[in-house]
């Protein structure tokens, strides 16, 4: 896999990519190559050309070398490279030059772990460790790189150490650089907001710096950590594809410049803007990792890498391949109304319907009639839950359900106890009125005590033995940034020790209860990410329930995330958050390939859709064990046409989804073709046992169901008049 001659010539070589960079003559890491994989990685160093640019200033007086035009492994500014750079901030003379030569390098066979930092794990990998040095500022620069014999993902990320005698403060302080040669790029990114998270954009990449970034001090939904760069041109199943994303939570920054000789460099990590790390002498600063996948397939062979890694390398193992359960949440249908008898009537219709576990949503603690109170008091309300959380989970349980809970830890509302007792526990900034989000401010998490309150307080419920899945939610952006533990010229480190401290936080508790499903939730997806999935196997991607709205959010998500990843439920109709009316078998459709499937629907809305229902939980919890590992494909989506294909780990199931917006007159037949099948294989339609070729299905196309506004002939697929239709085909592989 990682192979040096020499002459210093690094290659990183799997069945997906190669990666190749060198110590070039000026002692600088040049960058060489990243894409298919090479037979001979260290021939592509003759393909390198330098000449002499007019008006270019040239690498320390040689004369066809100025680092503007020169692809490297991690750029500073100040030497002749004016593009943006993965270290920059003050030195030891209080200047912003600096200047990183090759010292030495290893190779580990145990991928290095990152203090407070989660990170991919290793297993049939191999990690490069180069160091670089600054000789000036005796600033070392240690720049990782995992590659793994089984995916196509390359890690890496950069340690700083100061080994001089004064302070140096980061302010860029990249986890990697990529150099790719010059050429026509699309540019994929996700973008949203609250309930209408992982919209897809794709531009052509303009000259100058495209830069997706959060400075909310969550990743947040306005700009999913994940940029894709694309050769134009690619499709799904075209086209040379390089995509990055981070395991980070924070403020990140992925920027992609295309500078003036139209290279492209992509820089992954903390975002530079209001970040400043003072690193003392002797002291390290360890960066987040960064991922960066090739596929030379189009976006859907770069989906899968991402899928089989996520789930084998950064989810809990603990979870993989483990079905979860199905659920009934009491958030949609009871909101802030809710007590235990209502916890127990609606934990009866569970039982009726179904579904496995019982989720008791918002309002069970002290206070929490609404959302103007109680964040941080994380004991159950003595009216309204007289028994407790561990013996109304037992009553739960008792029924034969299993039982989750909500917290929102990382907040507090101005109206608790705690902030009462602590005020000074919150991010704040003196002299200013905190703005508040949701009625409530942010916890500061980078204060031990902090965090050891928050503890205590979660495992001080979870430890009653009764607990099988925890919700963690987090439902406001951070402002006035500043932390009354830290000195003044340590605040803006707050952010980056914020997530440190959430880390720690999750850590601790992930390990102490191995077997709770942890969920992640921000608002739905504001902080739905690589560092967060790395603790929970699973997230609650939006509040957006509307099959409409989901599906797309599902659909954009999946570029990154594996389905094992994401729950999802039927809500309500008409929907609360646009008003949309849809069938039960629509809305269940549109979560139907996500691994926890449940409803957060009223009794009076249960009851109306019983057998509906009813049926719908049933598919969930038979093919809970196929909804994850397997692997998913994004056939169709246009304006008005969704269409999805999920094939089970053991590739004995097919599942195919096919959705249809708006109904219209007169419309086309349409086909899907599926993809990964047997070709010699035959595949049982489950509804009529129709037999089907596994080519056939591929290369001629499976026949979608007609929306039919005219006569049907009666042996014709059709779906239901009207908007927002449905269809589900399982296919069984014969033996
Ligand atoms: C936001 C979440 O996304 C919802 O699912 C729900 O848990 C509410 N918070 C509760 O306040």
């Amino acid at each position: 896999m990682i192979t040096v001659t020499k002459d210093k010539i690094f290659s990183l070589t799997n069945r997906f990519f190669s990666y190749v960079f060198r110590v070039s003559p000026e002692g600088i890491l040049e960058h060489l190559h990243y894409g298919g994989p090479l037979k001979t990685p260290h021939n592509v160093a003759v393909h390198h050309m330098r000449t002499q640019r007019e008006t270019a200033s040239n690498f320390q007086g040689s004369q066809y070398f100025n680092l503007s035009d020169t692809p490297q492994e991690f750029p500073c500014f100040g030497t002749s490279d004016y593009r943006f750079p993965a270290l920059h901030g003050r030195n030891s003379d209080g200047n912003t030059v600096f200047s990183l030569h090759y010292k030495s390098h290893k190779i580990v066979k145990d991928k290095p772990r990152l203090k407070k930092l989660p990170t991919a794990r290793g297993g049939d990998s191999e990690t490069l460790v180069i160091t670089l040095e600054d000789p000036r500022h005796k600033l070392t620069v240690m720049l990782s790189y995992t590659v793994y014999r089984d995916y196509g993902v390359l890690v890496r990320s950069a340690k700083f150490k100061n080994k001089g005698d004064q302070e140096i403060q980061l302010q860029h302080a990249f986890s990697s650089a990529l150099d790719l040669p010059a050429n026509e790029y699309d540019v994929l990114h996700l973008h949203g907001t609250w309930a209408r998270e992982f919209n897809e954009e794709r531009i052509s990449l303009p000259k100058g710096r495209f830069v997706i970034d959060s400075s909310r001090g969550t990743s947040s939904a306005a700009h999913n950590p994940f940029i894709a760069l694309l050769q134009k041109g690619t499709t799904e199943e075209f086209g040379r594809v390089y995509a990055t994303s981070l395991i980070y939570s924070g403020n990140f920054a992925l920027s992609v410049e295309k500078g003036e000789f139209e290279d492209v460099r992509i820089l992954a990590g903390i975002n530079p803007f209001n970040f400043h790390w003072r690193l003392k002498p002797g002291k390290t600063f360890c960066t987040p990792e960064a991922l960066h996948v090739y596929a030379d397939n189009g976006l859907r062979s770069m989906s899968h890498i991402w899928h089989d890694f996520v789930r084998d390398k950064i989810s809990p193992t603990r979870f993989r391949h483990v079905p979860r359960s199905t659920y009934l949440n009491t958030w949609e249908a009871a909101y802030f109304d809710i007590d235990e008898d209502k916890v127990l009537d609606l934990a009866g219709k569970a039982k009726e319907i179904g579904v496995e576990m019982l989720v008791l949503d918002d309002g069970w603690f002290e206070g929490r009639q609404d959302d103007t109170s109680s964040l941080g008091d994380w004991t159950a309300d003595k009216a309204r839950f007289p028994s407790g959380i561990p013996a109304l989970a037992s009553k739960v349980k008792a029924k034969g359900l299993k039982f989750g809970i909500w917290f929102e830890p990382e907040m507090v509302n101005p109206r608790s106890a705690l902030f009462e007792k602590h005020p000074d526990w919150v991010l704040h900034v003196p002299g200013r009125k905190s703005s508040l989000g949701r009625n409530q401010l942010t916890l500061d998490l980078s204060r031990p005590e902090v965090t050891d309150y928050l503890y205590e307080q979660i495992d001080a419920i979870l430890c009653c033995g009764n607990i099988d899945y925890v919700k963690w939610d987090m439902n406001r952006h951070m402002t006035e940034v500043g932390s009354a533990g830290l000195p003044k010229n340590r605040q803006r480190e707050v952010s980056h020790r914020y997530i440190l401290g959430l880390y720690g936080l999750l850590k601790k508790l992930t390990e102490k209860y191995p077997d709770i499903v942890f969920e992640n939730c921000a608002s739905g997806g504001n902080r739905f990410d690589l560092g967060m999935l790395s603790y929970m196997p699973q997230g609650w991607i939006s509040d957006m329930c509307d099959p409409v709205g989901r599906m797309d959010i599902i659909n954009g998500a999946s570029y990154l995330y594996p389905l094992d990843t994401m729950a999802a439920y039927i809500g309500p109709s008409p929907n609360h958050q646009n008003g949309r009316i849809s069938s039960i078998q629509t809305r269940f459709l549109a979560g139907m390939f996500c691994a926890a499937r449940g409803v957060s629907l009223s009794e009076a809305e249960i009851d109306a859709h019983r057998d509906e229902i009813m049926e719908r939980m049933a598919l969930a919890k038979s093919t809970n064990v196929d909804m994850v590992g397997g692997r998913f494909d994004r056939l169709v989506k246009n304006n008005n046409e969704v269409c999805w294909q999920y094939t089970s780990r053991d590739g004995g199931r097919v599942y195919l989804v096919y959705f249809h917006i708006l109904a219209a007159p007169n419309l086309p037949f349409r086909r899907a073709h599926l993809t990964g099948l047997d070709p010699d294989a035959v595949y049982v339609l489950q509804e009529d046992n129709t037999r089907y070729q596994g080519d056939a299905l591929m290369h001629n196309g499976m026949p979608m169901p007609y929306v039919a506004t005219g006569q049907v002939k009666d042996d014709m697929r059709y779906m239901s008049k009207g908007d927002f239709s449905s269809y589900l085909f399982i296919f069984n592989k014969e033996k």
